[in-house]
């Protein structure tokens, strides 16, 4: 049932303040500032020995690792990071005893995750599960973890999911922080801002017309490319993959620093640039990666806090904590992508090559 929608893809964009709110929901305790993760099976004690995080998913669970890594040093100042699952999985890893691993997976279902899982469990590691489907195969083979709380996601790209994906690990690395040197005050902060994101994500969708109408410009587009800095990054490799499975238009994500090494050279009237420009300490390099692109006439569309003035266009979104900014960031991308491949006529709940859940290696 799409419940009015014209696409499951549609429908589960337009539930994401909803799912927020379920992912939010019972976990936040405001006496001590933090959140209690039921299935978690980590006490105190043994988060504190954990000495370094590895996140493991693939596609936009890889994507949403990628945030989840980042949440987790700045909040909980633990080393983290994120690496495609069968990357890590056929590269002989070092199995390290203080590590905690973390698998990310919307289906549970993901054969290279689920290897991942089963590989690290007979070397004695603990794994812990960012699941959405609930009795899952990772979710049963993982010592413990977050539930996602989606709700079922029917489209075979990942929208809402990838939100709530994003949101648990905020709820993680606020439990690992303030169960290490998170403040009070910082801990409260980042609530309040949890708290910020579904009416925010509702003022994002109600500007679905605006980018309606920037989609209808860049559909006649053959290639896009799209750039973010730090937490800006995984969001332009998330947007880029969007656009790709759906509209079929090529795209390729840089870190905005990278241009320089290379991708420069691409630049030219004929390939739009989509910039992702928080309002944070790297905004002033963000701008100018903007002027060298404007400077080769490239059309740039940012989505930022506040008008580009070297963009074409801007989509401003709401601001909230800065650790938190990069989940607003990437839902518009959701609508331009969406509204790209409907202008292509493109069969959007099913993208040609594409499964929903990919259960062979
Ligand atoms: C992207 C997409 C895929 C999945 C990937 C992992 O829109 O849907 O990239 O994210 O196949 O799937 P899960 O999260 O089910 O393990």
């Amino acid at each position: 049932d799409m419940g009015g929608h014209d696409t499951y893809m549609h429908k589960e964009i337009s539930e994401q303040p909803d799912a927020v709110d379920r992912v939010l929901r019972g976990r936040i305790d405001d006496r001590f500032s933090t959140v209690h993760l039921g299935g978690l099976n980590l006490d105190a004690r043994e988060a504190r020995g954990v000495r370094r995080i590895k996140i493991l998913g693939c596609g936009t669970s890889y994507h949403a690792g990628l945030i989840g890594a980042q949440l987790i040093e700045e909040l909980a100042r633990i080393p983290a990071d994120a690496e495609p699952a069968s990357e890590f999985r056929y590269r002989n890893p070092v199995v390290d005893p203080d590590t905690l691993y973390v698998a990310v997976s919307q289906s549970g279902e993901t054969y290279d995750v689920l290897a991942a899982v089963q590989e690290l469990k007979r070397k004695g590691a603990r794994v812990l599960g960012v699941v959405n489907v609930v009795g899952s195969a990772i979710a049963r083979e993982t010592d413990g973890g977050v539930y996602v709380h989606a709700g079922p996601e029917v489209c075979v790209v990942s929208t809402k999911c990838f939100t709530n994906t994003v949101v648990s690990f905020a709820l993680l690395a606020l439990h690992l922080g303030r169960i290490r040197d998170l403040s009070v005050a910082d801990g409260k902060r980042i609530i309040a801002g949890l708290r910020r994101l579904p009416e925010q994500i509702s003022e994002i969708l109600a500007t679905e017309g605006d980018i309606e109408k920037l989609a209808a410009q860049y559909a006649q587009a053959s290639s896009m490319m799209f750039i973010g800095r730090v937490r800006g990054y995984p969001v332009a490799l998330e947007a880029s993959l969007k656009l790709k499975e759906i509209s079929y238009i090529h795209a390729e994500a840089y870190p905005a620093s990278e241009l320089k090494h290379g991708p420069l050279a691409l630049i030219e009237p004929a390939l739009p640039t989509v910039a992702i420009v928080p309002d944070d300490d790297l905004l002033e390099k963000n701008r100018a990666a903007l002027e060298e692109i404007k400077a080769r006439s490239g059309p740039i569309l940012a989505v930022a806090h506040q008008e580009q003035e070297k963009a074409d266009h801007t989509i401003v979104v709401p601001k909230n904590e800065t650790e938190l900014d990069a989940i607003l960031m990437g839902i518009p991308l959701q609508l331009l992508a969406y509204h790209t491949a409907l202008a292509l006529g493109r069969d959007i709940d099913k993208p040609r090559n594409l499964a929903k859940s990919v259960t062979v290696e």
